[in-house]
């Protein structure tokens, strides 16, 4: 019988090393391909999360060489593409290098499939919710619209929602994307790169947009993504959680486990699924407001305060409608907001002790 292979790039990340654990028992290889990106691992050290029978291969998805010296010897059967700089307000000052790996990595991981003649049963990508930019929203009366990204002077004037409107959940099948930050601009160009090359092959694809993950295992040195750990660490030392705009965006907080499992649930070639993008949330829409005074709470530290800070590229509120997720997939999110930050807490606690 043919060897059943799952390459994952970018495997050695957040997300990758949880679902490494469940990949193991369904692939008869697991191969990793992540660079130990220095902004993400300290010194550059393989994770302790990463399953010991993976195949880790640290090299750059940009390197054509590199994936010509693994490819001529493993052909995938299965491709889960994870690696990308994912830092949303880093993206707008360094363009660069996110399309660099986000994009020209993609199309350096197709070319050399196609010279190695190595044309996968199936390629799986981890989108993002930052394809949607500020989505759809309906105003008091009248059409739903898109009021694209939010201007300079509106965030001066520190109007944070489009006045008398109100925000629509993210949904594939009906948003139409529009990326207000560079990186969503990327996610945006894999999701058609991998869909055009994997149509022309015949190849199944089945893209993921995932809202904002967190659990244990997340980095907690990068300050670029996860704002989660950030309220944890300064709840921990006893400082008050500052609130960006008025602390009422909303979000949507996705455990850890919650996306390892959905990813293993679109591994199978079924016409259902084929060519489909998924929302990936746990279907509770946050406000940020209420995570950190969960986290306040949880450590007896000061309030949190709204210090009227804002950022480039962030959007007002990011949330998503699970339904037709859980209609086509074998999935349903099973942590809470309360019991997942609960469980990251306890992760970070004995991390840091
Ligand atoms: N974590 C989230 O909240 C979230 C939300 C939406 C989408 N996503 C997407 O999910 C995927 C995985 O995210 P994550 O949270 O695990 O991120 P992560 O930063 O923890 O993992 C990404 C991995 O890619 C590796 N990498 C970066 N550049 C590389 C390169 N040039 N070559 C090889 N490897 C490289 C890094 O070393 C890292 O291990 C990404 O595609 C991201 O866009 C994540």
């Amino acid at each position: 019988m043919k060897k059943e292979i799952c390459l994952v790039t970018g495997g050695a990340g957040f997300i990758g090393s949880k679902l490494s654990q469940s990949l193991v028992d369904v692939f008869d290889e697991v191969i990793v391909i992540d660079s130990l990106h220095p902004q993400i691992h300290k010194n550059s050290e393989r994770p302790v999360e990463l399953d010991s029978k993976v195949n880790l291969m640290v090299a750059d998805i940009c390197d054509g060489d590199m994936w010509d010296a693994i490819l001529e010897k493993a052909k995938p059967t299965v491709i889960i593409h994870l690696a990308a700089e994912t830092g949303t307000g880093q993206s707008l000052t360094e363009a660069t290098r996110h399309a660099n790996v986000n994009v020209v990595g993609t199309t350096q991981m197709l070319d050399a499939l196609v010279r190695n003649r190595a044309i996968p049963r199936k390629i799986i990508l981890s989108s993002s919710r930052a394809v949607y930019g500020e989505g759809r929203w309906k105003p008091l009366s009248g059409q739903e619209f898109y009021p694209g990204q939010r201007t300079q002077e509106q965030l001066e004037n520190q109007e944070w929602d489009f006045i008398d409107s109100k925000y629509l959940p993210m949904n594939s099948k009906i948003n139409v994307p529009m990326p207000t930050s560079i990186y969503g601009s990327t996610k945006l160009a894999q999701e058609n790169i991998i869909s055009s090359w994997c149509k022309s092959f015949s190849v199944d694809f089945t893209v993921l947009r995932f809202q904002n993950v967190y659990g244990p295992g997340q980095s907690l040195i990068n300050s670029y993504t996860g704002i989660v750990s950030l309220f944890v660490r300064m709840a921990k030392e006893n400082k008050s959680i500052p609130l960006y705009e008025d602390g009422n965006m909303l979000r949507d907080f996705i455990y850890i486990t919650d996306v390892s499992n959905s990813i293993m649930a679109v591994l199978p070639s079924e016409k259902a699924i084929n060519g489909a993008v998924f929302d990936i949330g746990s279907g509770y829409a946050a406000t940020i407001k209420e995570v950190a005074y969960i986290i306040a709470h949880r450590y007896g530290a000061p309030e949190p305060h709204v210090c009227g800070k804002y950022r480039n590229g962030d959007v007002r509120h990011a949330s998503c409608d699970i339904s037709d997720t859980r209609d086509f997939i074998n999935w349903t999110p099973q942590i809470s907001l309360n019991e997942g930050l609960g469980l990251l807490c306890d992760w970070i606690d004995q991390k840091l002790q």
